[in-house]
């Protein structure tokens, strides 16, 4: 496979805003696919880094924190925490979760800005822009209002007027206002910095045209934006929360929050690499895993963000002095619909995770949405799908599967694995076990391409050949005529759960670590798990006391969740 040229992957997922709590189209577009592909290398025993942190700038967070009158470093610290703790009750297995507001991310972010300009990377303009007299200080788009000069409804907002849909420059508004205190704004000009994107367009095609693997959104979002010609770039702001610019004479500004937050990966690795500890710790580690072509670095995100990571992000890379490895992919998620309709979480039209994990387990939820993922066009969420996924796949497939082979073995073997002998294989034990390898190879080829649906189908098409299996060579018959034939039967099925512990386990893993458990595994199942002769469960190991894994969901804790969707519809 094209990626054995690396050494070792470098993962991110999209860094999340401190302003709210992750919801389920969250989950299905950056995070989960992020968390199955890395959970899949280390499944491989493949070196694996994954990154991420709270995304914590931005004009929306000094917004809410002024609504809640707290200050906004308490805000993100605030969500933050409970962002971070929902993600581990969820299973995210992050190498690192860090902040865009603490100290290391200044200290990146700024070195990296200053790296740019002292190459003169960057081109200074000056603009006009308002100016709020009463607060002395510039304002971003969204603290302006003003009547649209389209419609001339009043209370556009500085970016957009809701009531004609006319996207707008704030300059256009007629009596600009300040939101805050509704006094008048006057214009005034202001110096920034840009990067001029249109000197990296070159190489950000040959970038493009050196993948053509990758996703069609992707490849489709950037051959327009090369067409039309790439423009500059702000990367300098007029605000007080932020980063700040590191020259002289420019206090009151900031760093525009597009410029920072990529760069939060790499304070987020340095961060991680500072952490480490034992013999082999360093902290100049983070450069092997951003420096050294033997890093592939892969981009998880949803498709709003391409432009930022298959242009923006990328030309800031090769504009640094230090040669940086650039995305070798840059998997973008459509969007996730809730019962056929766009979450709104304004009007709190969404599921909440923290909410979500209170009532359920997550494992259900991973399958759920990985199973529907979002991958090529926009899904949807249903609690009935939700609740049929859970029942009949994890449930009567899986399950039930996993469950009927543990239980026939404690109850007639007194749980060890019986004695068998390869020369007595029938066709059918051969069939079944080599059907289940074909579905092994299928599935690990899709998750090297991030086909986490396609990868599902052969993981349940396994668990159907299990049951089938099961159900042919008839153990619970053959045990009263002949143990052998029937203890074959039974080390044939721990065989096929053996590989589809390995399938399931990147989606399902809190399930399938304690049937990893049962199996007596000695490999760490996410350090190489994969190459524990899966095919070699020893006659005589003592297996573990199975337990349901997948309890069913009945209408009574389904049902209040709908009608829960349902009034907000009709509000
Ligand atoms: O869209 C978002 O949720 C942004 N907070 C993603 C930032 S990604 C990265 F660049 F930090
Ligand atoms: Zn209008």
């Amino acid at each position: 496979m094209s990626d054995r040229k690396f050494q070792r992957t470098l993962i991110t997922s999209a860094l999340p805003y401190a302003n709210g709590e992750i919801h389920l189209g969250h989950l299905a577009g950056a995070y989960l696919p992020a968390d199955i592909y890395a959970r899949y290398l280390r499944l491989r025993g493949r070196e694996v880094l994954y990154i991420c942190g709270s995304d914590e700038y931005g004009v929306p967070i000094t917004l809410t924190a002024e609504k809640l009158g707290i200050s906004p470093k308490e805000l993100v610290d605030r969500n933050h925490a409970s962002i971070k703790d929902s993600f581990a009750r969820f299973g995210m297995s992050f190498d690192n979760f860090s902040q865009t507001s603490r100290d290391i991310h200044t200290e990146t972010s700024q070195a990296f800005f200053k790296d740019l300009f002292d190459q003169g990377v960057f081109v200074q303009k000056t603009t006009d822009q308002f100016y709020s007299p009463s607060q002395q200080r510039f304002l971003a788009d969204r603290y302006i209002e003003g009547t649209c000069p389209k419609c001339h409804k009043e209370g556009a907002r500085g970016d957009q007027c809701e009531a004609c849909g006319s996207s707008l420059d704030p300059t256009e508004l007629l009596e600009p206002r300040n939101v805050q205190d509704n006094s008048p704004l006057e214009l005034r000009q202001t110096t920034h910095w840009f990067l001029p994107l249109g000197d990296f367009q070159d190489r950000l095609v040959a970038m493009m045209d050196a993948h053509p693997e990758w996703k069609d959104n992707v490849l489709q979002y950037c051959r327009g934006w090369f067409q039309d010609g790439l423009s500059d770039r702000a990367v300098t702001r007029d605000l007080n929360w932020g980063v700040p610019v590191p020259l002289p004479d420019h206090e009151g500004k900031v760093f525009y929050v597009w410029f920072e937050a990529p760069i939060g990966y790499i304070s987020s690795t340095r961060e991680w690499a500072a952490a480490q500890t034992g013999p082999d710790s360093d902290p100049e580690a983070w450069r092997q895993w951003w420096q050294d072509p033997g890093t592939k670095l892969v981009h998880f995100i949803g498709k709003d963000n391409v432009f930022f990571h298959a242009v923006m992000f990328p030309a800031m890379l090769m504009a640094h002095s230090e040669d940086y490895v650039l995305p070798d992919n840059v998997p973008a998620n459509e969007f996730l619909n809730l019962e056929g309709q766009k979450l709104s979480t304004s009007r709190g039209f969404a599921v909440w995770l923290p909410e979500f994990l209170d009532q359920f387990e997550p494992d259900p939820l991973r399958y759920t949405l990985a199973r529907n993922a979002p991958e090529t066009r926009d899904m949807n969420f249903t609690w009935e799908g939700f609740q049929a996924r859970n029942n009949n796949e994890l449930g009567n497939n899986f399950g039930n599967f996993i469950n009927r082979v543990f239980t026939f073995i404690h109850k007639y073997f007194e749980g060890v694995v019986p004695q068998w002998s390869p020369e007595v294989m029938t066709d059918l034990d051969k069939q079944a076990l080599a059907d289940v390898e074909a579905d092994l190879a299928a599935w690990a080829g899709h998750m090297e391409r991030f086909e986490v649906k396609a990868a599902l189908e052969s993981c349940f098409h396994a668990g159907q050949v299990g049951n089938r299996y099961f159900d042919e060579a008839a153990p619970f018959k053959t045990r009263k005529t002949d143990m052998d034939r029937c203890g074959h039967s039974l080390v044939v099925s721990i065989q096929i759960i053996a590989k589809l512990v390995v399938m399931l386990s990147p989606v399902v893993p809190f399930a399938m670590e304690k049937v990893w458990d049962w199996l007596g595994m000695q490999t760490d199942l996410w350090h190489g798990g994969w190459d524990e002769g899966i095919d070699r469960i020893p006659a005589g190991r003592t297996l573990g006391k199975p337990e349901i894994l997948f309890p069913r969901l009945d209408d009574e804790i389904i049902q209040p969740q709908i009608e829960r969707l349902n009034k907000l519809l009709e509000e």
